[in-house]
């Protein structure tokens, strides 16, 4: 059975549906929900399913990202993680803390990635007058939102879309994309996955 921690940073709806997908036969279980902020609406979730959570607040760190780092580190590493995977986690790792989890961590990003990394991805597109928008999962690199991807999933913009309604169609995929991608990578598969919004 292989070990899976989830960091996120608010309501875990991501975590949710992976922690969900990890039952009965798949291969991972969810052994630790983790947060950079202890007000996070996901930990109480994941209380409510029976994970182990913790939270170490940025905040007191200040500047200090690599103090951060080594204090979020402690109840990661104490769980003995296979797998680590970003989920609405909305602070940026140093290489040190990635380079810890080389080739076994995953990041969601709301976007057709290599297209819009960082933040603001669904304003960008709309912006563009992209036709399409979407999200990618990929394994996480010391460079932001730029890791080989695993699995992409698209969704039409509609006509009087704004960032919120585009960013409601994509989260819908998020939830079937990200436990896709799970699944196959913990069984040794990084054939990525690709989904279409089903009509
Ligand atoms: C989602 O749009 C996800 O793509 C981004 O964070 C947002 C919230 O995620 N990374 P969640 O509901 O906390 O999983």
């Amino acid at each position: 059975m292989k070990r899976v921690a989830i960091l996120i940073s608010g309501g875990g709806s991501n975590m949710v549906a992976l922690a969900r997908s990890m039952t009965g036969a798949h291969p991972g279980r969810a052994v630790l929900v983790a947060s950079n902020d202890p007000k996070a609406g996901g930990l109480a979730k994941a209380a409510e399913m029976g994970i182990a959570t913790a939270a170490v607040d940025h905040r007191a760190f200040g500047k200090d990202r690599a103090a951060f780092e080594a204090a979020l580190l402690e109840p990661i590493l104490a769980v003995e993680p296979d797998v680590v995977c970003l989920a609405g986690f909305m602070r940026v790792l140093t290489p040190g803390f990635v380079e810890r989890f080389a080739g076994r961590m995953l990041n969601i990003h709301p976007s057709l990635l290599p297209k819009y990394p960082g933040l603001h991805t669904h304003q960008r597109a709309l912006d563009a007058g992209e036709a399409q928008a979407g999200c990618t999962v990929h394994e996480v690199t010391p460079v932001l939102d730029d890791g080989p991807v695993l699995g992409q999933a698209r969704v039409p913009v509609l006509a009087g879309d704004t960032a919120d309604s585009l960013a409601a169609r994509v989260l819908v995929q998020e939830h079937r994309l990200y436990p896709a991608v799970l699944r196959r990578f913990l069984e040794g598969d990084r054939t990525p996955v690709f989904l279409s919004e089903t009509a």
